[in-house]
């Protein structure tokens, strides 16, 4: 293989900005989503009754007005589940349908299948349920409180935090609380199950894992995996909110279609999606650290609570990456980390881009600016004297030894490029001079590790089939989000058998073409479906190589595949010529290629290893303003640097870390759930609550990739994931607006600042820092008055 990088060659396929493969039936509506599929006659519709109690014990259910209701034909509750009435993605704790005890307010009692949806859904809401209510635990801290977990409490631990911290010259306390976030996916959750012949079934599922569906589907229904087939040609996005969430439905949908014998589509509205499936872990974290008159962390300890839900879900390894993240880009010397996995009365909270890494960043990135505050030192010569190093201080706290290491480089080139000392001894400056109005400004870095921690997820399978005209369809076990997944891995197949990206037809994910593969989550979809894809490549090319040499009587090496043409010898073949006298030659035209992540391992014992083959990185500078009478706020300029090694395709990375960006920004600021005191989530749709909209973009928006990196891992052409680090991108904008708070007091304490920084909680922070800093100045200056 040519060991230059593809962009170096004349017109790669790897390497160029293409636009996604679908962004042509995106904007014109000609993308096929699960709801678009032609409805076969006699499809039914499907509706999931629901639990209006965080904690009761089931006394009775009354279904006959559901029975009785216009155009029902079926109604279903655990008992007619011939399998398992489980869809939990680990442990068995997640039900399709409550039976004694209902454990969060939206919970899936039972299920309508009716002739057309809105019948289904009036159908449902006529149940009458008797409820014998429990008491509830709502939050993260009463779980703790009350020794209530889903999954044991794990420490990750180096060195000695307490003694550290003891005998440090300066220590810092407090807690933060990180809320959650609803990944509202703009197509919301829904399957189409069709029964086919001998017992089988076809479900059509919006999922990040339709391996895993098959399996869900497969234990409801009592049948084995075989007789399951899932596909997936797209989700109208995902965002970790279909990893592992759609087998509900998918299970629903599938066992009413068992019982009819009918087609049956289970779609969920925006309400019901909200309030019935997991979203990002809320965290309240404290923490306690010591350190030195410089910044220098010497000791700190986290204690991590993260409000899991009433189920287990995939809540183990999320609370395990917000440990293993908790350095962020940063040495920890001595550190004490304990996670607790709160079980509470609400939905069970699951997958959201950064998978816990995020909430685990803003705990350590939150005490290096209170540090940098209470020292009253720029919190960016706070973050620098932290970092870890390139040879010495490179060990994480999990024993991984960090062999990328490039933040310091990217801070760097960034804080240059952005002009950021200038810009903010400027901001301080022009904050004298306005008294309402603030500006702040904060570079924050990232290094996220990239691999699953559940090793053996790591793998990937792919299938490509030439046809004879020289045209080839590509399959692999990675599921297209928006996230320009297929596109990738379809220019990874081109570049190797050197086509133009035409002739490779992309195909959705399919259970039956690629088998039991992993979600495609960890923003790994890349790397191993497309090495897997590359691998399968390859197998072919090498038999019409092997052909083409012994055909033509020459050696292998005089087998040059160009652009659509292949060199033998003195002569030239078009791929189309070659690939039909290889045909006529009975030479096999499609392979299955398999890919596993080497070098990683670790024991989620002791939790030391190495977790991730390798780090992304990146950093972000952001500047914002805020009203302090009211706490309105906008960014008025970002720049983001952001490393992707050898860049796949820059167009779709650049979407990614824009993407990313912006949807981080709106976890650590419009994007607030609520829920009231009866365990109900009261911000269940657009109205109430608020993602980023196109006008949030920060007016001067700049956005770059790290020129000449190269990942020093083999990598699919040495590109890197790209899918989840940018959204810790947005923890600058966190940190701008408390630095904007605290420019309202002369930058005399530090605010208080709690995630998501709302407009309401911004006004507050001011509120509680002047009264803090009013306290100080007084308490100042009895004490001059004393001396
Ligand atoms: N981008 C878009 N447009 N839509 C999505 O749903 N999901 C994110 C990220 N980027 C998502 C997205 C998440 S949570 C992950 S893990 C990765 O994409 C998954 O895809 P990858 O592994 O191919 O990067
Ligand atoms: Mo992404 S949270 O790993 O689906």
């Amino acid at each position: 293989m040519n060991a230059m990088h593809p962009s170096a060659l004349h017109g790669a396929v790897a390497g160029a900005a293409l636009p996604h493969d679908s962004a042509h039936l995106h904007v014109s509506g000609a993308a096929t989503y699960i709801d678009d599929i032609a409805e076969l006659r006699g499809t039914l519709h499907a509706a999931i009754g629901t639990s209006e109690r965080a904690h009761a014990r089931i006394v009775s259910i009354d279904l006959s007005a559901v029975r009785a209701a216009p155009g029902v034909v079926l109604v279903m509750v655990a008992a007619d589940i011939p399998g398992k009435n489980d869809y939990g993605p680990v442990i068995a704790d997640d039900p399709i349908f409550a039976t004694d005890v209902v454990q969060y307010y939206g919970q899936s009692v039972f299920a309508v299948a009716a002739h057309t949806v809105e019948q289904a859904r009036r159908a449902a809401k006529l149940a009458r349920i008797e409820y014998e209510d429990l008491p509830p635990i709502l939050t993260a801290p009463e779980a703790v409180a009350a020794g209530s977990f889903v999954l044991p409490t794990e420490r990750m631990q180096r060195g000695n935090a307490a003694s550290a911290i003891a005998v440090a010259p300066h220590r810092l306390r407090g807690r933060l609380a990180i809320g959650g976030q609803d990944q509202f996916y703009l197509e919301g959750h829904i399957a189409y199950a069709i029964p086919r012949e001998d017992n089988t079934m076809l479900v059509h599922s919006s999922t990040q894992h339709p391996g895993e569906v098959q399996h869900q589907v497969a234990h409801a229904l009592g049948v084995t995996q075989k007789d399951v087939v899932v596909e997936c040609r797209r989700m109208g996005g995902g965002f970790g909110g279909k990893e592992s969430q759609p087998g509900l439905f998918a299970c629903i949908a599938a066992l009413l279609a068992r019982a009819t014998g009918k087609a049956v589509k289970m779609r969920v509205d925006r309400d019901d999606d909200m309030t019935i499936t997991g979203k990002r872990h809320d965290f309240v974290t404290d923490y306690d650290v010591g350190f030195d008159a410089q910044g220098r962390i010497l000791g700190v300890s986290f204690v991590l609570a993260g409000r899991c839900g009433y189920s287990a879900d995939l809540s183990g390894s999320i609370n395990d990456r917000a440990m293993f993240h908790s350095d962020n880009c940063y040495y920890l010397e001595n550190v004490d980390i304990v996670s607790y996995r709160c079980k509470t009365n609400t939905v069970s909270n699951t997958a959201f881009r950064g998978f816990g890494g995020p909430q685990g960043m803003m705990g350590i990135e939150y005490v290096i600016d209170e540090i940098a505050r209470h020292l009253d030192l720029d919190p960016l010569a706070v973050r620098k004297i932290n970092f870890y190093g390139t040879t010495e201080r490179n060990v994480t706290h999990y024993q991984q030894t960090i062999e990328d290491n490039c933040i310091a480089e990217i801070v760097a080139e960034l804080e240059a490029t952005a002009g950021y000392a200038k810009r903010r001894a400027a901001i301080r400056e022009w904050n004298r001079k306005s008294p309402i109005l603030k500006r702040g400004i904060a570079l924050t870095p990232v290094k996220f590790g990239i691999s699953f921690t559940a090793t053996h997820l790591n793998q990937a399978g792919a299938l490509v089939h030439i046809y004879k005209d020289g045209t080839v369809q590509l399959n692999h076990g990675g599921t297209e989000m928006g996230q320009g997944l297929f596109i990738k891995v379809a220019q990874v197949v081109a570049e190797e058998l050197q086509l133009d990206i035409d002739a490779v037809r992309i195909t959705g994910s399919d259970t039956s073409k690629v088998p039991n593969a992993s979600a495609t989550a960890a923003s790994s979809g890349t790397d191993i479906n497309g090495k897997a894809a590359q691998a399968a490549a390859r197998t072919i090319k090498e038999r019409l190589i092997a052909f083409a040499a012994e055909r033509f009587g020459v050696d292998s090496t005089q087998v040059v595949f160009q652009r659509n043409q292949v060199r033998v010898g003195e002569q030239t073949l078009s791929f189309k010529e070659l690939v039909n006298l290889a045909f006529i030659a009975r030479i096999s035209l499609s392979a299955t290629g398999f890919y596993k992540t080497p070098k990683i391992h670790y024991d989620r014992k002791t939790f030391t290893g190495r977790p991730f083959f390798y780090f992304a990185y990146g950093a972000a500078v952001s500047e914002v303003v805020i009203d302090t009478l009211t706490g309105e706020n906008r960014m008025l300029r970002v720049d983001i640097l952001h490393d992707v090694g050898k860049s796949l395709n820059p167009a779709i990375d650049m979407g990614q870390v824009e993407g990313g960006f912006i949807q981080g920004v709106g976890w650590l600021t419009t994007e607030e759930l609520c829920w009231n005191a009866k365990g109900r989530l009261t911000t269940h749709a657009p109205s109430t609550y608020k993602i980023p909209v196109a006008s949030d973009v920060p007016p001067e928006f700049n956005v770059r990739l790290l020129e000449r990196s190269i990942n020093v891992e083999d990598t699919v052409y040495r590109s890197k994931a790209v899918g989840e680090p940018p959204l810790m991108l947005g923890i600058s904008v966190f940190h701008a607006l408390k630095d904007a708070i605290a420019a309202a007091v002369g930058y005399t304490v530090s605010p208080r600042l709690d995630a998501p920084a709302t407009a309401e909680r911004i006004l507050h922070a001011g509120v509680e820092t002047r009264e803090r800093a009013a306290t100080a100045a007084q308490t100042t200056a009895a004490a001059g008055v004393v001396a």
